[in-house]
């Protein structure tokens, strides 16, 4: 979609839900970059800006507050709408601050990375990080309209990023589409994508959203590829060589497929196939008997894993998974190595 759908959509939505003032919440980048992308909203709307400053120091509760206060010193009311404009970072905060100011008021995003496209930008999670845990504080609750994507803003995105959410666009396809998956394996320029990819990513996730919107039961699916995932990002941050989440899933992707055949759940040829496109676009850290214990100690400390359990979503297929596999720590560590 093209920058004149997403301002008509705009524009339709502000004239029918009566909306006059429109805020901006960006970071510096993304307005460095395309600073006058709205510029052509209707003039019955006053549009103000906030600009922030890039990166996911950014996403905390000090900066939610300074968006709070510039909100509440402007004389915002409960009828201003929000619109986030740029990576996971701005839509999480953003979303979080919308959730919040006034006990809630109406946003919509704009996301300008892949990873925010596919991901961050939809299913309603917001959110900040606390000095000791990420996305430690945070809110479900709804964008006022989800808009269509504009592709052209990945132009100008650092193929690191395009790689990152390349990792969590191959989750989509490992547990939802193994047309997806192969269309991607027989691509010759990889990442090429279309806009049928990055839509059928966002429908998916709406679907499972939909049918469990507070992350009970269905909605685990897309931890696909995060236990191991998670703790390997952690354990990178640690040892002072950060990566790019989506580029510590696509690992993630990789060792919990591994399992999923390990335990007699998927069969070998398709664990094959999926190891052969992993290896070959991401650099796959092996575990050594040091990492083992590292990435043990990070999965066990999860909250979402109790009584020295380890919850994982499984693959039977590619494009298929089941949620929510309990396995004990100890046993583990013997299809760890
Ligand atoms: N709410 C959810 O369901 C959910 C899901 C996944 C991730 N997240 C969150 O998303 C965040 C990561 O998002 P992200 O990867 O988009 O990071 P980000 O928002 O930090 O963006 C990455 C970098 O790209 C820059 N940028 C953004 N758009 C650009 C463009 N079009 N061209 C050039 N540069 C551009 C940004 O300024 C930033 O420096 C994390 O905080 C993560 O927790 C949330
Ligand atoms: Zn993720």
């Amino acid at each position: 979609m093209a920058k004149s759908d997403t301002i008509r959509q705009l524009d339709d939505h502000f004239r029918r839900e009566n909306i006059r003032n429109v805020v901006i919440l960006t970071d510096k980048n993304v307005d460095h970059l395309y600073g006058d992308y709205f510029s052509e909203l209707s003039e019955q709307v006053a549009v103000d800006k906030l600009v922030l400053r890039p990166g996911e120091k950014t996403k905390s509760i000090q900066t939610a507050a300074q968006v709070w206060n510039y909100l509440a010193e402007k004389q915002y009311d409960k009828d201003t709408f929000l619109l986030n404009f740029g990576g996971g970072v701005i839509t999480d905060l953003g979303g979080f601050v919308a959730s919040t100011y006034k006990r809630g008021i109406r946003f919509a995003n704009v996301p300008t990375t892949l990873l925010a496209m596919i991901d961050a930008a939809v299913g309603g999670k917001t959110g900040v990080n606390l000095p000791s845990m990420k996305n430690g504080v945070g809110t479900i609750y709804f964008p006022d309209i989800q808009l269509p994507v504009d592709l052209s803003f990945l132009n100008t995105l650092h193929i690191n990023e395009i790689f990152s959410g390349l990792g969590e666009l191959l989750k989509y396809a490992l547990i939802g589409s193994n047309e997806l998956f192969h269309s991607l394996r027989k691509r010759r320029r990889f990442p090429s994508l279309t806009t049928e990819d990055v839509d059928f990513c966002i429908d998916f996730k709406m679907k499972i959203v939909r049918k469990d919107p507070y992350d009970k039961g269905i909605r685990h699916i897309l931890n696909f590829g995060h236990t191991f995932g998670h703790a390997i990002e952690s354990y990178c941050a640690k040892t002072g060589k950060p990566i790019a989440h989506g580029l510590a899933v696509a690992q993630g992707l990789y060792y919990e497929s591994l399992l999923s055949t390990r335990l007699g759940h998927l069969p070998q040829e398709e664990w094959q196939l999926i190891a052969a496109l992993l290896t070959k676009h991401f650099q796959i850290m092996p575990i050594t008997d040091d990492i083992r214990e590292e990435l043990l100690y990070y999965m066990l400390n999860d909250k979402k894993n109790h009584n020295n359990m380890i919850n994982f979503t499984l693959l039977n297929h590619i494009g298929h998974a089941i949620p929510d596999f309990q396995i004990p720590a100890s046993e583990l560590q013997t299809y760890m190595s």
